[in-house]
């Protein structure tokens, strides 16, 4: 059988009928929109991540739409974020009328250099064109962007912080989810994520009750929320009453059930998803580098990302022994056609242009069994000695 390169069959057959019924639950409730699992599953992660609050949404590209919708972020504004990511990490600025400013990353844990964000926040303010306005971290792979020191920056320039933990969430620094330094999380629950769900989905977490109040009013097409109507009275349903231009983002009701059945057992994937990364990180030290993680950081391991110059040769290796591997990213963000027109920090990103040419991710899952595990070991172990 060939081997997963992520196995959600192993999850889905061990969260067994709970998970059917969770789903059939809704289905039989007729209850497909904003049904009470919404807001279970929203106090559920707020827990989780140590937060006041929690918006599910229909994705994790729409949260981060949202948050920069309500701070009003826009035309002539500046948003600075890693090239090295997901396309979405980006497209939101653009979607809002912003222009991302990319920055590049720390060499051993591929996310936010803070040093260079803030040689960029200086160059974009100097240059006077742009408004910086926020920064967008990614907790790249799982692991934690270097919150102290990102939100040290973007609080000495007056910008906002958010923390793209799409692939991390879950991921703690120093025992902190990163909602400790950032003014908001997000995340998505795409299928292939830590914690995914059955379709598309995501979430936003914030410390701040307007903000949460705004986030909600714009998740349904701007409706008056609590904060709009408060002291006033209609003859109408306030639910048709549109404040602002907002969107359709909200999450389905099944997939905040799968979710609710998800969570139960998410804090032991992560650390079946630990035991993994340890032994992969035991098996191939000194062949192959292996990824390392902030200090004081726990990852998620969304990935877990090697690094060799013979890169394409190994994974043709692998492919021809039916281990199957994926490159995050190939092309950074800023090389892409559509946004190679907008600015990166001072002297380029050239740490970034480096791992895109030497990165390859491996099969990472909780449910990934040793002997299987030590297969792929072995079949990278004999490639680099046949290539030393
Ligand atoms: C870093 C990052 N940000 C944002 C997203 C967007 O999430 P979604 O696919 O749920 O819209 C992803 C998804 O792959 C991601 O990896």
């Amino acid at each position: 059988m060939p081997i997963p390169f992520i196995d959600l069959q192993a999850q889905r057959k061990r969260l067994g009928q709970p998970l059917e019924d969770a789903i059939l639950e809704v289905v039989r409730s007729g209850a497909f929109i904003m049904g009470p699992q919404v807001a279970a599953c929203e106090a559920a992660l707020a827990q989780f991540g140590q937060a006041p609050f929690a918006l599910t949404c229909a994705s994790g590209t729409d949260a981060l739409i949202l948050p920069l919708m309500a701070w009003g972020i826009g035309p002539g504004d500046a948003v600075f974020c890693p090239s090295f990511s997901f396309a979405a990490t980006a497209e939101v600025m653009p979607l809002v009328g912003a222009s991302p400013v990319f920055v590049d990353v720390l060499p051993d844990t591929y996310n936010l250099d803070p040093a260079h964000l803030d040689a960029a926040i200086a160059a974009v303010k100097a240059q006077g064109k742009l408004t910086p306005r926020a920064v967008i971290a990614v907790d790249l792979f799982g692991q934690p962007a270097d919150y102290p020191a990102i939100a040290a920056v973007a609080a000495r320039h007056g910008l906002k912080l958010i923390a793209d933990s799409a692939q991390g969430f879950g991921c703690t620094l120093h025992g902190k989810h990163p909602l400790h330094w950032a003014d908001v999380v997000t995340t998505s629950f795409f299928p292939a994520k830590p914690l995914g769900c059955y379709g598309d989905g995501g979430a936003v977490l914030c410390k701040d009750e307007g903000l949460h109040d705004l986030l909600v009013s714009l998740r349904v097409h701007g409706q008056a929320v609590k904060s709009d109507i408060a002291g006033k009275s209609f003859d109408h349903d306030p639910k048709y009453l549109n404040m602002r231009v907002g969107l359709n983002a909200r999450m389905d009701t099944i997939q905040a059930a799968v979710l609710l059945q998800k969570l139960t057992i998410f804090e032991d994937e992560i650390r079946a998803r630990n035991a993994v990364a340890d032994r992969y990180a035991q098996g191939l030290a000194g062949v192959v580098a292996t990824p390392k993680v902030i200090d004081g950081g726990v990852s998620v391991w969304a990935q877990y990302t090697i690094e060799t110059p013979q890169r394409d040769g190994l994974a043709a290796h692998l492919k021809g022994l039916e281990i199957p591997t994926a490159v995050y990213y190939p092309i950074p963000i800023h090389r892409q056609g559509v946004y190679s027109g907008y600015p990166t920090g001072p002297g380029g990103l050239p740490v970034t242009d480096a791992k895109a040419g030497v990165v390859v991710s491996l099969p990472m899952h909780p449910y990934l069994e040793r002997d299987v595990q030590d297969q792929i070991i072995a079949a990278i172990r004999a490639f680099a000695g046949a290539n030393s």
